[in-house]
């Protein structure tokens, strides 16, 4: 949700954090701050963006320092509630990511204890307990405080009369970096790539004390050796190469990232405990939801393998009766919803595999088995390039559970995605930028890729678009069809053609422009619609994937033409660990 970075070695902390800080915008940027030992503690926060206000903050001095940017949780985004905050003597000073759930009891004690609170933050409370016990040896009041909070948490602190800084974890990512007499902290590997591919992920309850010299882990009072993992992401994967934003070089990675997914896992390495399950519930949200159901057709049409799908956010209120395999599918690995599921699945004894992007994240430290996809970082947040790799791992265990194991058609498909990407849709893009709501209509898994079609439309356009199986229409939306409306229709030749057709007459009927999206050479659908977007004649997975990169392409170009943040869009983060 928030990103927080860390830096002690020899060179100048500020420019470092800030160039951390950009990297980690993504889970979230409507303000960020520093603090830096420097003469005594020096602080700059900013609501806003970064680049904008960089220059004051990378002013700061000293060697050792943090920094944090914001998704507003507790307190609208202003400079008051951006991190770092302080205690009442400016001898503390804290980043947090997570959540501290008790802090409305903690800051009501701390206040009749006399504690002045500057800002409408939960994590203001955590300078102020630390404050309390600090004598002079910062991780001890920290291993002291740490007991007091409940929540989640990645907390990094410094004090002003130590040379040190002190990291904390609960429920919340946090990864340490190891150079050459420097080290770094933060919330994912992306900032720390440029300097060391050394890396430890923390455990939930770890604390570390990071010098100049060494990192020393305890968990509880004991010491404890966590493994040094070498990442092989490069740091190019983490700039835009040329391209104009981060979205459009994603989209353009994703034959690559496909390709490299599917030979993540080939049959020897399928987890055993994945081996032909009798049913399969499968647990996700957002994008990874509608990788999820186009997982759940392939899976009963191509393997008569029952899978049932549900929302993460649902499972942990609502639990469905499950007892085979449970597969969460999440390319962060920290979304909370997802992450409470897989808990409460292994609770009830279901054997848990999660399907995750990111090495080290907490889901993957929790699922009995995990299959990491190769997509490699994305930085920008709507997902496209991790969604497509979720659907190479996916098909991939369709293939092995159907005994298919000539994977030749899939280690093509990235070719037919390649040809895609050189599609022009200006056509199609200048009917949707003037509308005020676009429908998606699709049956069997190409509903699931019109569900994604339209949300990344909405969440990067922010026009209103929704995804519908394209029979449903008629019970309802149609009411909200006219001339202004324009569908997006996949009609693909597979048994729902002709009933595809009758649809596309029936919206038309209705006035409705219709852009469709089917097999190169249709004459039929060529004339039923108004505008035609050809993909070519592939394997019906293939489809899928050439459909889906059209729509992702459909609502990127839209966006830029409306101006839209792309990369950045409102009110959204990448990484949602809140529930
Ligand atoms: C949309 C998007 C989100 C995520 C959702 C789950 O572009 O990226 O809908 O898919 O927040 O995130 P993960 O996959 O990290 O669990």
């Amino acid at each position: 949700m928030c990103g927080i970075v860390g830096y002690i070695g020899r060179r100048a902390a500020a420019p470092i954090i800030i160039k951390g800080l950009e990297k980690l915008e993504y889970r979230g940027y409507d303000s960020f701050g520093v603090a830096t030992l420097g003469r005594g503690i020096e602080i700059f926060k900013h609501q806003g963006r970064i680049a904008k206000n960089a220059h004051s903050a990378v002013r700061l001095n000293g060697t050792i320092g943090i920094g944090h940017t914001r998704w507003a949780t507790h307190g609208v985004p202003n400079n008051a509630n951006a991190h770092p905050h302080t205690d009442c003597k400016n001898r503390i000073a804290i980043v947090h990511n997570g959540i501290i759930e008790n802090y409305a009891k903690l800051k009501r004690e701390l206040s009749a204890r006399g504690h002045r609170f500057l800002s409408e933050t939960d994590t203001e409370v955590v300078a102020h307990l630390i404050e309390e016990k600090y004598t002079g040896n910062l991780f001890s009041a920290v291993q002291e405080t740490v007991p007091q909070l409940q929540g989640s948490f990645a907390l990094l602190v410094i004090s002003a009369e130590e040379q040190r800084i002190i990291a904390a974890r609960n429920a919340s990512p946090l990864v340490i970096g190891i150079g050459d007499r420097e080290f770094f902290a933060a919330s994912d590997m992306t900032p720390i790539l440029e300097y060391t591919e050394r890396a430890i992920f923390l455990e939930d309850g770890d604390i570390a004390d990071l010098t100049c010299e060494a990192v020393e882990i305890f968990h509880g009072t004991k010491t404890v050796t966590r493994p040094v993992e070498l990442i092989d992401w490069s740091v190019e994967d983490t700039k835009k190469g040329g391209f104009s934003h981060y979205m459009l070089k994603e989209i353009y990675e994703q034959p690559q990232a496909f390709y490299n997914s599917l030979r993540a896992l080939d049959p020897e390495t399928l987890p055993a405990i994945a081996a032909k399950p009798s049913s399969v519930t499968i647990v996700a949200c957002g994008s990874s939801y509608h990788a999820g159901l186009i997982f759940k057709y392939l899976l009963e049409e191509t393997c008569g393998i029952p899978a049932r799908l549900e929302f993460a956010s649902e499972f942990k209120y609502f639990p469905p009766p499950v007892s085979g395999l449970v597969i969460c599918i999440t390319q962060s690995g920290e979304t909370a919803d997802t992450l409470t599921a897989l808990k409460q699945a292994k609770a009830r004894n279901c054997p848990t595999l999660a399907i995750t992007n990111v090495l080290g994240s907490s889901i993957s430290r929790v699922a009995d088995a995990t299959i990491f996809m190769r997509a490699g970082p994305e930085i920008s947040v709507a997902a496209t390039k991790s969604f497509i790799a979720q659907l190479a791992v996916s098909m991939q265990i369709i293939n092995i559970f159907a005994g298919e194991h000539d994977t030749k058609m899939l280690l093509h498909a990235h070719r037919a995605i390649e040809e895609i990407l050189l599609k022009d849709l200006s056509d199609a893009v200048s009917v949707c930028k003037k509308a005020q709501s676009i429908f998606y209509v699709g049956r069997g898994p190409f509903y699931p890729v019109c569900l994604e079609g339209a949300l990344k439309m909405k969440e990067i356009s922010y026009i209103h678009a929704e995804g519908y199986a394209a029979g449903e229409l008629k019970h309802g939306p149609f009411a909200l069809l006219s001339k202004d409306t324009p569908v997006i229709a996949i009609c693909m030749p597979d048994s729902t053609y002709e009933v595809m057709i009758s649809n596309i007459k029936e919206i038309k009927a209705r006035s409705a422009p219709v852009i469709a999206l089917g097999m190169e050479g249709d004459s039929d659908l060529a004339d039923v619609a108004d505008i035609f977007i050809t993909l070519p004649d592939t394997h019906r997975f293939v489809q899928i994937l050439t459909s889906l990169v059209v729509l992702q392409l459909l609502a990127y170009h839209t966006a830029v033409v409306l101006d839209r943040d792309v990369d950045k869009p409102r009110n959204l983060a990448k990484s949602v660990t809140v529930e």
